[in-house]
């Protein structure tokens, strides 16, 4: 699987202010060249004007849930510093498999993510600032860290913890759990951990997009930032795209871009162009299956998306080719998700293997009349029941794709699949995880 960075930027901060990409250089940035384009993290020694700057611009975090970052700021900002610590997380764990987005980021921009987090610190007191990475630091974000050191650009040092490649590692209480150490698994929350995380003191994790943006938005206002998006999502987003080629191309789009804009079938196809493909799914795997029809009509933005029950999540868009059984790769994903159970909640411990196998025997060649209502039990009974929403995303995903692939069912029920190409098409780790598995 190759990844392709469909938009490249070039040209000084005039060029910045007027369209997309906002986020990612054609090349990696070094701190010269950062600095060129964009000069020194406006540090502004009053951290309440970017929180109303960041308010203004009505950002939400990239990370997948949306949620209005100056509330987590303000929060943050009010807390006190619990013997004497206050931490701000930048979580690039990127722990969906199907997602790039961040990986991309930290290579082209690095120096961005890091003006975010030192601005986001800064904003709310911080005393402590980590980087956590789903892989082994690469060279860009080492020598940007190496760059600014010796510059003596920043406020804090920053810490790289790295997690283990597992898809809940990123949740922000296993983020937490892991930067103090112990295991990256989620705990059931209240408190928190803008309340009590790290070593008990409040503690801010956002995305490393979020922090780009935020680094911009520090420099630029929040009209610019409201220039593109809707007046609801104001912004643009990474996205990352599979079309048929299987490559995924990592896009910055404006909130509100029509799917058919990105969805066109291949490098200069035109929009609309979607010959080949069945069904869209929209916000990864704990998204949601869009029968093509539906997804040619909709635009990225949540407000559209909710309407037909999805979300943008962090942005992953993958296009299942027509000659492919969408029972059969919903079924190979549901089997890493319940191989993904952190195993520590009942309901999702035993439910999500129960879920997965229904699904297979779905994907299989006839099936028990019974199964496809204890699919619909089973999924009831685990949602809501957990310490985190890994059920409740496990569930969203099964259940459009029991609409969407409804007809697929029936065909399996009859012993026939419509696929022309059985081979995987959504990427999944190369080695599928055991329950006994490290955490660490
Ligand atoms: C199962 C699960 C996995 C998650 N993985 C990530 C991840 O890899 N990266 C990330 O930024 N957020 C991830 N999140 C969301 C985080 O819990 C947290 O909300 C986010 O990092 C906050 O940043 P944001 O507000 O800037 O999006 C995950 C959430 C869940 C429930
Ligand atoms: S809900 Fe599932 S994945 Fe989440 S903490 Fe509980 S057992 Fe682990």
């Amino acid at each position: 699987m190759t990844t392709v960075a469909s938009e490249s930027a070039s040209g000084g901060a005039a060029r910045q202010a007027a369209g997309l990409p906002r986020l990612l250089p054609a090349t990696p940035e070094d701190l010269q060249a950062h600095l060129a384009r964009y000069g020194p993290a406006p540090y502004q020694r009053r951290p309440g004007v970017l929180i109303a700057d960041v308010e203004a611009s009505g950002l939400t975090g990239r990370g997948g849930a949306a949620f209005p970052v100056h509330r987590k700021l303000a929060l943050m900002a009010r807390a006190g510093a619990r013997q004497g610590r206050k931490v701000v997380v930048a979580n690039g764990a990127e722990s969906e498999p199907a997602s790039r987005k961040d990986e991309m980021l930290l290579r082209l921009a690095p120096n961005l993510v890091l003006d975010g987090l030192q601005l986001a610190a800064e904003a709310v007191g911080a005393t402590e600032a980590h980087l956590y990475l789903h892989y082994a630091p690469g060279p860009q974000i080492l020598r940007a860290l190496a760059e600014r050191s010796s510059r003596g650009l920043d406020r804090l040092g920053v810490t790289i913890t790295q997690a283990p490649p597992r898809f809940l590692a990123g949740q922000e209480a296993a983020v937490v759990n892991r930067l103090g150490g112990g295991p990256a698994l989620p705990t059931f929350q209240p408190p928190r951990v803008s309340e009590r995380g790290l070593g008990g003191a409040p503690t801010l994790v956002q995305n490393v997009e979020t922090l780009a943006h935020l680094a911009l938005i520090a420099r630029y206002g929040p009209r610019w930032f409201r220039a593109v998006g809707t007046s609801d999502e104001p912004g643009s987003m990474l996205t990352t795209i599979y079309r048929p080629d299987t490559r995924a191309h990592i896009r910055e789009a404006a909130i509100g871009t029509p799917l058919s804009a990105l969805l066109a079938t291949g490098e200069g196809a035109s929009d609309g162009d979607h010959a080949g493909i069945q069904a869209w799914l929209v916000g990864g795997y704990h998204g949601t299956w869009l029968p093509m029809p539906d997804a040619a009509g909709i635009t990225l933005d949540n407000a559209s998306l909710r309407r037909f029950g999805a979300a943008a999540g962090a942005g992953v868009l993958a296009a299942l080719p027509s000659g492919r059984c969408g029972l059969a790769e919903t079924a190979r994903v549901t089997g890493y998700l319940a191989a993904e159970s952190a195993g520590q909640c009942g309901p999702c411990l035993n439910g999500l293997p129960r879920i997965a196998a229904a699904l297979a025997e779905l994907a299989g060649s006839g099936h028990r009349r019974q199964t496809l209502a204890d699919l619909e039990r089973w999924s009831g009974l685990v949602t809501g029941r957990g310490a985190c929403n890994h059920p409740d995303g496990t569930v969203r995903f099964v259940r459009s794709a029991l609409t969407v692939f409804a007809p697929e069912i029936r065909r399996h029920a009859r012993g026939q699949c419509s696929a022309t190409d059985r081979t995987p098409y959504l990427p999944l780790p190369d080695r599928m995880p055991t329950s006994e598995e490290d955490w660490t």
